[in-house]
């Protein structure tokens, strides 16, 4: 009866969290997803903790109470623009949860009913060793990832000569004693095996640098998953198969959009390395003789109040200056003056998937004002105003000229075909990537330096 309960239980937890994603999939009912996502793991905890077998709560309580703690504090006072290192950190502790759940089960094999020490049973001893060496691998992958997101480890590419055959190298090494653990069931052949794995994670993420770094959130993401899905086999838990799959494989269909986004192979992501050949770095942010022509918010509001269309397109700047709410109120302004208004994301502007839409969602922008890469691209050439505001990787052309960037390869959106380009923005630095963007300075462009939202509080004022 209680077994059949749980089964019931977990399946409608289960229902929830695919409800949950299906939400989650558009802004419009995001919020609806995540109540459903909130539901279903109320759901799963109780079932987990009504189960017959658990013999005390003290511990459980003190955990629960810990986390929760730890979890509200963070939440309430993370930065929306810090989101990807706290993910990644996140990430980092799934991993390594799976490789102690997997520890433990592997040391104490009665408590899980998978046999005595030294009579594993086969099957189990797959599962678990999958669960270590993922979950090895999520763990220290995720924080190289941290260490890069955060700025504590340099964003460029780390390459060496023969990292590839290394990377090769340990991953056969990993397999051979993975087969031979499992045959063998020996104690030190698993740490060795979660050595190497932490080992390899390190090594798959080292190499990638700046832009592509969305592309490893999400691949870690999936890694998560399915290191939470080893765990839950090994643990016999329903309910951590269901959302460990669903991470591992919504992380994976994520990695793939992240990958089309940036026009780079799903394969040579999953395989690590990516970021750039032994001895490629980041083009220099050289600016040479060039010239940049700055302006006022004065002069921006007379151009774009004179303008018949313009396409804003948001970066991480704006969220940094949390200047989205003054963009709002700016195209209102600029509306009532008969200005045709758009808005352009680029899928990886700021520094997590979907980053922009929630910004600007979050300042009531009409959804259908917003514009993926795709539906506004061609746009550019017909427009009157490009309205940069904190974005410039995703805007430079050093993506489509030159093969030497390390952003070579990602569309990006073509603001410089736009009659004029006004570019706001604090200084001429570059962005996430390192690398100089020329349209700073084309003779079509015009920088306003400043921070975003004084800046945009400046043009609504002169409007
Ligand atoms: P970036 O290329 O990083 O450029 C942002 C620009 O905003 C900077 O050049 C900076 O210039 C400016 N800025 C910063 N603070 C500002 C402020 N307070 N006011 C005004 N401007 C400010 O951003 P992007 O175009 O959005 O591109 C995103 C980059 O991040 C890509 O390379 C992407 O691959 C990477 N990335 C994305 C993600 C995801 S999932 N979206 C995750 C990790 C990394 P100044 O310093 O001159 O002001």
């Amino acid at each position: 009866m209680g077994a059949n309960f749980s089964a019931i239980a977990y399946l409608i937890a289960g229902v929830f969290f695919i409800m949950a994603l299906r939400g989650l999939s558009s802004p419009v009912t995001a919020r609806r997803g995540n109540y459903f996502g909130i539901a279903g793991m109320v759901i799963a905890i109780v079932t987990t903790v009504l189960n017959p077998q658990i013999l005390g709560f003290d511990l459980i309580i003190l955990g629960l109470g810990i986390g929760a703690v730890i979890g509200t504090v963070i939440a309430l006072r993370i930065q929306m623009t810090a989101m990807p290192q706290l993910v990644a950190a996140f990430h980092s502790l799934v991993g390594l949860a799976a490789v102690l759940v997997a520890a433990a089960a592997f040391y104490a094999p009665e408590s899980y009913g998978i046999g005595i020490s030294g009579q594993v049973k086969t099957a189990s001893l797959i599962e678990l060793s999958l669960g270590a060496v993922i979950g090895a691998i999520t763990f220290s992958g995720s924080i190289v990832a941290f260490a890069k997101l955060q700025g504590l480890v340099t964003g460029n590419p780390l390459v060496f000569p023969g990292q590839h055959w290394l990377n090769l190298l340990i991953g056969i090494v990993i397999v051979t004693i993975g087969v031979v653990f499992v045959a063998q069931e020996s104690v030190p052949l698993f740490w060795v095996l979660v050595g190497l794995s932490f080992v390899i994670g390190f090594l798959i993420i080292l190499p990638i640098g700046g832009a592509d770094m969305p592309v490893v959130v999400s691949m870690l993401n999936s890694y998560s998953g399915w290191a939470a899905a080893g765990v839950g086999f090994t643990l016999e838990n329903t309910a951590l198969i269901i959302t460990g799959a669903l991470v591992g494989s919504s992380g994976a269909i994520l990695s793939y959009i992240m990958c089309r986004a940036m026009n780079r192979s799903f394969i040579s992501v999953i395989l690590g390395g990516f970021g750039g050949d032994a001895g490629a770095g980041p083009a220099a942010a050289g600016r040479g003789d060039k010239s940049a022509k700055a302006g006022s918010a004065e002069d921006a509001a007379f151009i774009m109040k004179n303008a018949g269309s313009v396409i804003i397109v948001p970066g991480y700047g704006m969220a940094v200056a949390q200047a989205q709410h003054a963009v709002r109120e700016m195209a209102d302004r600029l509306k009532e003056e008969g200005v045709n208004v758009r808005y352009a994301v680029h899928p990886v502007a700021g520094r997590m998937p979907g980053h922009m839409n929630v910004l600007l969602a979050e300042a009531n922008v009409p959804y259908d004002e917003v514009f993926e890469l795709d539906e506004i691209n061609s746009d550019f050439s017909t427009v009157d105003v490009a309205f940069v505001i904190g974005a410039n990787d995703v805007t430079n052309p050093a993506a489509k000229t030159d093969p030497q960037s390390p952003i070579f390869g990602m569309p990006i959106l073509d603001v410089e075909n736009a009659r004029t380009v006004l570019f706001v923005k604090r200084s001429l630095s570059p962005g996430y990537a390192g690398v100089d963007n020329e349209v700073f300075y084309r003779d079509n462009t015009m920088m306003l330096f400043g921070d975003a939202k004084k800046m945009v509080e400046g043009v609504i004022k002169a409007l």
